[in-house]
């Protein structure tokens, strides 16, 4: 079932809650695709009714960013929800989620900022502002859909790692699940952004990928120096990659580390063919 308004998503919440159902909430900015079904997937074995989230959302976007470009795929989304016996689609308009003729700034919305512990690196440092707006998104969805979990993908590493870290800081009851990153064969992360590439763009942006699998081969042999670790990138990069940080830290306080351990989590982000692709994994999977 597609749904617009707030008050009718929030209809069948009050129905279903009084019928004892726990539901789950996939958040999402549409232009679904494997990675986004898997999260679907996992929502259904775990609760019994799933809204997804379809809202591609201004206030994430920086000024010189993609928020005009970014795919928007409802038609084919509402197939794939249809197909996956997901309950409700949610597609508010942004003056649905804002208010009507509401400048999206926060000198006039009650933003929600996460630490800027957790912000002032990675994604964060590039895109001042993001999470701010990532959280407060997030944190109306949940008051709106009110789930008992809700589902993420680790892809966006440093996102998971804000949510909890609101969840936990601001007691909001509700279990945040990670779902591990999908990957195409070639083992390119899956993204919407990946539309923007083109064929030889995806073959160049394997290079994440690979940098990060080699990280991960030469910690296992035994470097530990994060350094020395990094710098095996080199040897990956042409001058089709604009690489924009290539971090080892703690996985779950993005603490920076010079040292390696089993709780490391390596991070990337580099441009291909201009578009801005991220990339993780665990140095010693769980
Ligand atoms: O990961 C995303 O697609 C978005 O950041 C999210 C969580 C749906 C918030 O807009």
């Amino acid at each position: 079932m597609l749904l617009h308004k707030i008050d009718e998503v929030r209809e069948s919440i009050i129905k279903w809650k009084k019928e004892g159902l726990t539901v789950g909430l996939v958040p999402t900015m549409g232009a679904l695709h494997n990675g986004h079904l898997s999260l679907i997937k996992k929502a259904k074995e775990t609760c019994d009714k799933v809204v997804v989230s379809d809202f591609v959302n201004p206030i994430q976007f920086g000024p010189s960013e993609d928020f005009d470009k970014y795919p928007r795929t409802l038609d084919a989304d509402m197939e794939l929800c249809n197909e996956t016996g997901v309950d409700i689609v949610f597609a508010p308009s942004a003056n649905e989620m804002y208010g009507e003729g509401q400048r999206l700034s926060n000198d006039t919305l009650t933003y929600v900022c996460p630490p800027f512990f957790y912000v002032n690196k990675l994604c964060g440092k590039s895109r001042v502002g993001h999470f701010d707006g990532v959280c407060t998104v997030v944190l109306k969805l949940f008051n709106i859909v009110q789930p008992d979990f809700a589902f993420f993908g680790q892809k966006d590493a440093q996102q998971v790692i804000v949510i909890k870290k609101m969840v936990k800081d601001l007691n909001v009851p509700i279990k945040i699940v990670q779902c591990p990153i999908v990957r195409e064969e070639s083992g390119l992360a899956l993204s919407s952004r990946n539309k923007y590439l083109s064929e030889a763009g995806k073959q160049d942006a394997l290079v994440l990928s690979k940098i990060l699998n080699n990280i991960k081969v030469c910690y296992n042999r035994g470097i530990t120096d994060t350094d020395a670790l990094k710098e095996t990138a080199y040897g990956f990069l042409t001058d089709k990659h604009e690489m924009e940080y290539l971090e080892i830290v703690d996985k779950e306080t993005l603490e920076d580390k010079k040292q390696a351990d089993d709780n490391s989590i390596a991070l990337i982000a580099c441009r291909v063919e201009n578009v801005r692709l991220i990339d993780n994994i665990y140095l010693k999977e769980d």
